[in-house]
């Protein structure tokens, strides 16, 4: 295994690093109002609108910006460093033309209440997007607003209330069911639409307990939210049956898309049943995420629920684009303005790029790529597949190392940490919460073989080191640029201080 040593600075924030007086750059006074094509655009305020006092900034020159970030970025760990195979999470390269697409001043320069007239260009982007990613998903039409998955999932379940409430059945209909495999955010996003969740096993195939559904569903059922593939990584082939139970017993099957990588091209969640999916585009479109954002969430659904879409909608009327606030049957407004359109247009341009052939031979190689891994991994003997271990997997995997911990008092997450002293980056440990001490590995299309072996061989290494020398491993990683994290600390709102003005006013 080659070294890997993370660089350590003690790097200051902007503030501290700032002198009085310094700049970077001064932008130039601008004396006339500048005339553009499109009405009169100002670029001075009018003297009441200004400030008096200058905004309190860290003053720096640009050379030192430069430096700070790149020294930041030297203590960081990215996808364009090498294998992140975050289960579920689908760590995908980030094409590079994408950023350039979502760059390019044609769209970065637009304001979102200029006339309509002015922006026919996006809107016609944005509106070309959701057809095609209605196309994909076999839906009928798509909503481009939410700004995560989870987000994509409180509109579903929105969506699913307004449909009870027109057939004047949302009393009754108070549950959502969820298989026990399901990410954390499918039950809190049905509570916070108002439903109970009611969760359903998975049998010993890794699939939902169809017995159990059948019990599960009632006339209380307002529906059930699914990924397929699960997240073990597993294809639930019963999805017609499950959709007829649900559907029969009057409820609404909602698609998680955090899986659809593994399927792109190949088999589509509306032609399975679904009446709503939501797209997690930071995922499958290869847009930059992790560390909390930014995404996207779009939902495409089914002709009966197209008119509980929130508004505006971006139509067509045959001359020209415009936006539609006329929709009695609306949820309403979910976020500002189009959603998060700079993460749309790279999905956009990943789309445009890769061409139907290609979203196909990602998916196929992303599989391909979890299934090399599968059959590598066990070969190690200290990693068990929990679940059919003779059935492929799709995009992902999940180990085990209940095993391996009983006999050495290593766990999951001290093996994620000590891949990180190789320069990998750790898996999703302990999710999902049906498999104990559960790894589960991601590496999507974008990683060649050498560097899926390489993360084997890390997993050999890791297995014979907990025998001879667990304590090494129990205060992994050494080779980071920070070890270990209080991970409750860090994300509990009140110990973060998220602005240097909390920052000041706290050690006053
Ligand atoms: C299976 C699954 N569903 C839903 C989500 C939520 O998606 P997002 O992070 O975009 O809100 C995730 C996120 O990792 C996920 O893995």
């Amino acid at each position: 295994m080659s070294d890997f040593r993370q660089a350590q600075w003690n790097e200051p924030i902007l503030f501290e690093l700032g002198h009085k007086g310094r700049r970077g750059y001064i932008v130039p006074e601008v004396e006339k109002p500048i005339k553009q094509e499109v009405g009169d655009v100002y670029t001075l305020l009018p003297e009441k609108m200004r400030r008096k006092s200058l905004p309190k900034l860290p003053e720096l020159s640009e050379v030192e910006v430069v430096r700070h970030f790149t020294r930041l970025s030297q203590m960081n760990y990215s996808v364009d460093l090498g294998l992140y195979p975050l289960g579920s999470c689908t760590m995908k390269y980030n094409p590079r033309i994408s950023d350039f697409l979502a760059s390019l001043p044609s769209s970065t320069q637009l304001h979102p209440y200029q006339d309509e007239e002015t922006v026919q260009g996006i809107l016609e982007l944005l509106h070309t997007l959701s057809k095609w990613l209605a196309e994909i998903t076999g839906t009928k039409e798509v909503s481009l607003q939410p700004a995560a998955g989870a987000h994509g999932e409180f509109l579903g379940a929105l969506i699913m209330r307004a449909f009870h409430e027109l057939n004047d059945d949302l009393d009754k209909r108070t549950e959502l069911i969820i298989p026990d495999s399901s990410h954390g955010t499918n039950p809190a996003s049905a509570t916070m639409a108002g439903f109970n969740t009611l969760v359903v096993p998975s049998d010993k195939t890794g699939c939902i307990d169809i017995d159990a559904l059948q019990a599960a569903v009632s006339n209380r059922t307002a529906g059930l939210m699914l990924t397929n593939p699960n997240t073990l990584g597993i294809f639930e082939e019963n999805i017609q049956e499950i959709a007829g139970i649900v559907h029969d017993a009057g409820g609404l099957l909602h698609y998680d898309g955090a899986n659809l990588n593994a399927i792109l091209g190949k088999v589509r969640p509306g032609d399975m049943g679904f009446d709503i999916v939501h797209i997690n585009i930071h995922k499958t479109f290869g847009t930059p995420h992790g560390g909390g954002g930014p995404g996207a969430g779009p939902i495409g659904v089914s002709e009966q629920l197209e008119k509980f879409l929130p508004v505006p909608r971006i139509v067509n009327d045959g001359k020209s684009y415009r936006l539609d606030y006329e929709r009695p049957h609306s949820v309403g407004k979910i976020r500002s303005f189009h959603g998060n359109v700079s993460v749309l247009l790279r999905a956009y341009a990943y789309i445009l790029s890769l061409g139907a052939e290609g979203l196909k031979e990602a998916a196929e190689i992303s599989v391909l790529n979890a299934n090399y891994l599968v059959k590598k991994i066990r070969d190690l003997g200290a990693y068990e597949l929990p679940y059919d271990a003779k059935r492929p997997r799709k995009h992902e995997c999940v180990f085990s190392v209940k095993s391996l911990s009983k006999e050495t008092g290593v766990r999951a997450l001290n093996i994620s940490k000590r891949l990180l002293d190789y320069g990998i980056h750790a898996p999703t440990t302990y999710f999902p919460s049906i498999v104990e001490e559960a790894l589960m590995i991601e590496p999507t299309e974008s990683f060649e073989k050498e560097e899926l072996d390489r993360f084997v061989q890390a997993l050999r290494i890791i297995a014979e080191e907990a025998k001879a020398n667990p304590e090494l491993i129990l205060n992994a990683p050494q080779n980071t640029s920070v070890a270990r994290l209080d991970e409750v600390k860090a994300s509990h709102p009140r110990t973060m201080l998220l602005s240097w003005n909390a920052y000041v006013k706290r050690n006053v």
